[in-house]
Order: C-alpha cells, then sequence, then structure tokens
C-alpha cells in the first residue's frame, strides 16, 4: 500500500531501524567525520577565553538553522541586537536570538541532566518564548513550502505521541546494547525526533539543538560550538528529500550519508574558523601591543573585542578593564588604531570589529 503523506503516521516505527546501517560506505564516512569532529574538540584549548566561541560560533548556527525555517535576518542587525537588547528589534531578529540562548539553556541543563524529551520541551519554550505542550489536537502537517502541498502528517494523539517520545528518549541512552556508532545515531535520533514532530511549531529547529547537545552528551564536543546548520542549509533540499525518503522508502542509507557529510563537513569548517580567529587573535595582540599607549594594551582588552563583533562602552567595565570615564577611551584608541570602528546605535555609541565580523561572515 503506498504511503499516504496526509494520514498521521502513527505506525512510525521505533529505532532502531532493522536494516544493515555499517555498510563500507557509512563506516568509512564515520572514520572521515570522528577524525574532524576530534579536531574541531582539540581546537577549542587554542582559544583562551572560551566565550568568544561559546558566543560566537553559536550565533551563526542560530542564523543558519531559523533561516531553514524562514526566520531570515541580517548580520548585522543580529549582532547589534545582540548586544543592544533594550533597542528595537524586528522580531525575525529577536526569534534568531532566542535560539543562541536556547541551544546555551540546553548545554547548561546537560551539566546536571541528561538529554529527555522535557529538556527539549524547555528548549523549544526559551526558542519559541511561550509554554510549549506536546501536540495533542489533530491538524499539524508539514508542507511543501513553494507548492503547500502536504508532504507529511506525523502521529497524533497524546498517547501515541507520548509512547513515540519515551522510546526514542530510551534510545538515545542506550549504549552497549546497540552497538551503532554514535554519529549514526545522531542521524537516527534527527529523523526520529521530526518524524514524531511532538510541538506544533519549532520542531526542526529543537532538533536541531538537539543534534549539537547530542554530540557534547556523548564526549564527542566539550562545548556547542558545531557550525552544522551551515550544511543543512546549502544542502535543504536534499535534507527534505532524505527525511522523506526515510519515511515512504525506509532509505536509511542516504540519510545517514547525509548527516555524516554534514558533520564531517562542517566539523573541518568550524576548525578553520577556530584556527583563523586565533590567528587574528595574534595579530591583533601584536599590533595593539606595539601601537596602543601602554596603559591601555592589556590581553584582556584584545580578548575583549573577541567576544562578540560588536562591542560598546560597558563590556570594557563589565570585563572589569577599565573605569566607566576611561572605557570609552580605550575603545576610541583602538579604533584610533584602526582595529574597531565606531557607529551611533540611537544614544548608543557602537564599536565595530570589521576583520572578526568578515571571519565569521566567511563561509
Ligand atoms: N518529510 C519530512 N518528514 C519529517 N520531518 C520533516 C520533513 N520535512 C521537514 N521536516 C522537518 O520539519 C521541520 C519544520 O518543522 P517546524 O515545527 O515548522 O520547525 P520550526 O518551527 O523550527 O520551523 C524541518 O526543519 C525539518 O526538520
Ligand atoms: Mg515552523
Amino acid at each position: 500500500m503506498k504511503f499516504d503523506r496526509c494520514k498521521p503516521y502513527n505506525n512510525l516505527p521505533s529505532l532502531p531501524p532493522t536494516i544493515d546501517l555499517e555498510s563500507r560506505t557509512i563506516l568509512k564516512k564515520c572514520v572521515g567525520a570522528h577524525r574532524a569532529l576530534a579536531s574541531l574538540k582539540g581546537a577549542g584549548n587554542l582559544i583562551p577565553n572560551q566565550a568568544i566561541l561559546i558566543n560566537a560560533i553559536p550565533l551563526q548556527e542560530a542564523k543558519a538553522s531559523s533561516e531553514i525555517e524562514n526566520v531570515v535576518t541580517t548580520r548585522d542587525k543580529l549582532y547589534q541586537a545582540s548586544i543592544l537588547p533594550g533597542a528595537a528589534t524586528d522580531p525575525q531578529t529577536k526569534e534568531v536570538l532566542r535560539y543562541r540562548t536556547a541551544l546555551r539553556r540546553g548545554y547548561d541543563l546537560l551539566k546536571t541532566q541528561s538529554i529527555s524529551t522535557s529538556l527539549l520541551r524547555g528548549v523549544c519554550e526559551v526558542l519559541l518564548d511561550h509554554e510549549v505542550q506536546y501536540r495533542t489536537a489533530p491538524g499539524t502537517q508539514i508542507e511543501n513550502k513553494s507548492t503547500g502541498e502536504v508532504v507529511y502528517t506525523p502521529p497524533e494523539g497524546g498517547e501515541i505521541l507520548r509512547e513515540k517520545l519515551d522510546r526514542l528518549e530510551n534510545f538515545i541512552h542506550l549504549r552497549d546494547e546497540i552497538p551503532l556508532d554514535p554519529l549514526v545515531r545522531l542521524a537516527l535520533i534527527h529523523y526520529q525526533f521530526e518524524a514524531v514532530h511532538p510541538f506544533e511549531d519549532g520542531n526542526g529547529r529543537t532538533g536541531r539543538i538537539l543534534n549539537i547537545l547530542y554530540l557534547v552528551e556523548q564526549g564527542l564536543l566539550d562545548i556547542p560550538v558545531l557550525y552544522l546548520s551551515r550544511y543543512i542549509i546549502d544542502h535543504k533540499s536534499d535534507y527534505y528529500r532524505l527525511l522523506q525518503a526515510v519515511t515512504e522508502e525506509q532509505e536509511w542509507e542516504a540519510w545517514v550519508q547525509f548527516m555524516l557529510s554534514a558533520v564531517e563537513e562542517t566539523s573541518a569548517g568550524t576548525y578553520r574558523r577556530i584556527l583563523a580567529i586565533r590567528k587574528l587573535l595574534d595579530e591583533t595582540t601584536a599590533l595593539c601591543r606595539e601601537n596602543l599607549p601602554r596603559q591601555i594594551y592589556s590581553r584582556e582588552l584584545v580578548e575583549m573585542i573577541f567576544v562578540q563583533p560588536y562591542s560598546k562602552i560597558s563590556f570594557v567595565v563589565d570585563a572589569g578593564i577599565a573605569q566607566r570615564q576611561t572605557a570609552a577611551e580605550y575603545l576610541q584608541q583602538l579604533e584610533k588604531i584602526g582595529v574597531l570602528e565606531s557607529r551611533k546605535v540611537g544614544r548608543e555609541k557602537v564599536f565595530i570589529h570589521p576583520a572578526l565580523l568578515k571571519l565569521l561572515s566567511g563561509q
């Protein structure tokens, strides 16, 4: 019988699929993806101030992952809003910023608890900025955004959903019982989460946050710095097509390969970006040491302008680098030697770090 896209998929099977998931291609891709991920994990230590990574890279991830759902903003608006939370900001930019907050919330929770459906519900609540319940009413469907045609109807009924989520949660924590590579599991888990589609909205983004949290929980990353949605947005139609092919044809092989490529490519890309940040940090340190007045130069000051590509006077004060009266002078000196560029936003003066901005905005 042909799969009916308009009928709730209440027969969605539990994980793991009953097919061989260890083809030669998959095993080979696992090796490459693990190697890239391990380099990325190690690269975290190259940056002395972890706030630099934890701020900058998840913001890129937030932007790409939200864009997959047509929640679109510009880098400029995003950086500006991230340092001027009180300023008038459009709703889409706010939503992207909340994605980063949601990712962080999940990461913080992981320090005291393991991944669970209630943790993910909490993440989704931060993302959407309102209370979120598991779906109980029928009517949620996934449509093809360009044609409006229904492509998938997730399972319906509170009890069915609960059961599928419990099983997914169990699978997330099985280890030795099912000898599958953690990256293969990641692919299975992401598909399953999307296929269950537990919430009315926010499933795509919560499922992509889950990817990063899972890597952290598995010890494959220390901090949530993988820019995985970069690959997904670059291959968006494959992403949708392959999710659908799992449902309709049990085509797991191509889906797992897709996710392994995503991990490998984006780990390598994020790694290169971290190396580039490190290099810029060294060059900027040298430049500042040479050109700033002696009483102004400090390592902390240079690191501070790497935490975000946009800075403001209170950052200098909050970092304990200077008092309010002199903090402005510090940033002006950085502007004078060509490291920062100032711009007025309302009554606030914002200092942009163009070299860092360029580096973060690159592919
Ligand atoms: N055919 C499909 N089967 C299962 N999941 C899908 C399919 N097509 C898309 N998805 C998932 O559904 C997500 C969109 O769901 P939605 O709840 O609107 O997420 P968000 O609110 O984050 O926009 C997509 O990002 C993708 O992860
Ligand atoms: Mg949506």
